[in-house]
Parts: C-alpha cells; structure tokens; sequence
C-alpha cells in the first residue's frame, strides 16, 4: 500500500508536535530505506541525474540526525544494487566518486556522532578509491555505537544468501558445522548483517512498491512504507510521518491479537 497521505491528524501538525507524537518505547530499532527518486527529481528540474544523487545526500544526512536525535540505533540504505552497474558508466563513476567525497568529508563528524560505518553487498567490484575509502571509515569507526549505518553497494538480497549458502556448504565439508546444525539462528550468523536486528521498518520512496532484491531475508516480518515522495524530497518531516505511521501498525508476527482469542468456554 502507498501511503499517499499523511497518517490522520497530522497535515496541521509542525516538525516538533510529531516528535510529541512518537511513542519512544516502540520507534522501530532497524529501519531499512530504498532511496529511490533520484533521477526524476533532477530531471524535473533539467539537472543531470548526479544532482539528484547529491541532494539526496541531503536527505540521508536529515535521516540519520533524527534517528540520532530519536536514538533509533540502526539504519540500512540501498545505495547501489548488484542491477546498478548496468548504468551508464559515467553514472557509475559520478555516483561512487560521491560516495567516496562523502565519506572523505564527514568521516570526522560521522565518528563524533558515534555512527558506525558497515558495508553489505560484494564491495570487492568497487572501485579501488571507494574501497580503500570504505575499509577506512568502517575501521575508524568500529567503536562507534550510537547508530549503526549499513550501505548496501554492489548489493543483492539473492546472492547474500547464496553466498550464506556456499560458506555454510563449506564449513560442512570441512567437518566445522553439521547439517542437522542448520537452522535460521545458525543462517542467520552467515549472512552479511549478522549482528543486526531484522528491520522493523522497510521505507521506499519515490512510487514504487517493489523490494528489488533488497535484504530478502531480513524483511520477512517488516512493515513496509512505500511513499510517492521523491528521495531528494524526503527530508525530516517525511521520515517522521513514516515512524508514525509505523507506530499506527499492528505487529502480529503471524500471532493473533489477545482480543481475537476466543474466550474459555466458546
Ligand atoms: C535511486 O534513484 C538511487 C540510487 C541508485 C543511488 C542512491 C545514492 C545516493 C543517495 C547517494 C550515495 C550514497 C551514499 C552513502 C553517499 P534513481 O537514480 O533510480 O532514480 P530514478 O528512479 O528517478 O531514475
């Protein structure tokens, strides 16, 4: 479902009367985000598509300060699928030239606030400039533990869990795991974001209702949020109509509400 309005109650409402809004007890502790947009955003305005990538930039920085301000402690962007590279190769090459512009200027300011850098996807195709910027800031900031930024690159859902699959297959012919160890604890601990909780949040922007290969695993149970807005657009006030909308969720694991259980008797 596209949530094309905003949750009742809340068009009148300013920036700081939806903090007021949020329940601090039950803020999502993984959200995952598709910034999706970027280049219809410039192409409405006559812009290369780059323009769009960098002021969505914009939009991550407005993001990742209000889940700092909120103390949600993780969050996961897909910045460039595994299907990315089939881009025109000058895309390609501005997009990761951002990346490693972005990482170059704020690492500093990304340790200070305690985020935590860590990367999913086969990162190994990047190019050597953007890797080695990469491994640093992960490096430098392993300490950190105030957020956690996951950058999916190269990335595809399928091919984490294939590459899940090679390693399990692996330690079983070694003789360092059992078959009839496998279950989804175990599967789980082989996947790039082991250590991470599974998203209690999934945010596409931009209209489309897809997953496209995002952290296929990790979203069984996840809400998903699907807005109209553009990514350059989505900026404090829309990422806080999407957490209150998700708190207006009803969450039931595949359980059924207590008040659906029939009563003793019946
Ligand atoms: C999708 O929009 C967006 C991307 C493929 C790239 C997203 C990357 C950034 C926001 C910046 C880089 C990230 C970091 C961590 C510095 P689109 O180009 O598919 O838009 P369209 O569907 O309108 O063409």
């Amino acid at each position: 479902m596209i949530a094309n309005s905003a949750p009742a109650g809340t068009t009148a409402l300013s920036d700081s009367e939806l903090v007021a809004r949020l329940t601090p007890d039950t803020l999502p502790r993984h959200v995952a985000i598709i910034m999706d947009g970027n280049g219809r955003w410039a192409r409405a305005r006559g812009l290369p598509r780059i323009a769009g990538h960098s002021e969505g930039i914009k939009s991550l920085q407005e993001v990742i300060a209000l889940f700092l301000e909120l103390g949600i402690p993780a969050l996961t962007i897909y910045a460039f699928s595994q299907e990315n590279w089939n881009r025109p190769a000058t895309e390609i090459t501005a997009l990761m030239g951002l990346l490693e512009h972005y990482l170059s200027t704020e690492q500093g300011r990304l340790v200070e606030r305690g985020i935590r850098l860590r990367t999913i996807g086969r990162v190994e195709m990047l190019p050597p400039g953007a890797l080695a910027r990469l491994r640093a800031s992960e490096a430098e900031s392993r300490h950190c533990d105030k957020l956690v930024l996951t950058v999916g690159l190269s990335y595809g859902g399928r091919s984490e869990i294939v590459d899940a699959v090679r390693k399990i297959a692996a330690d079983c012919k070694t003789g360092r795991l059992q078959a009839d160890e496998i279950d989804e604890g175990l599967f789980e601990q082989y996947l790039s974001t082991t250590g991470l909780p599974d998203p209690d949040l999934l945010i596409r922007t931009s209209g489309e209702s897809r997953i496209s290969n995002f952290l296929l695993w990790q979203l069984a149970y996840t809400e998903l949020y699907f807005t109209p807005t553009l990514w350059p657009d989505f900026r404090r006030r829309e990422a806080l109509l999407a957490l209150i909308e998700f708190q207006q969720r009803d969450r039931r694991f595949g359980r059924i509400k207590p008040s659906m259980t029939p009563s003793p008797g019946r």
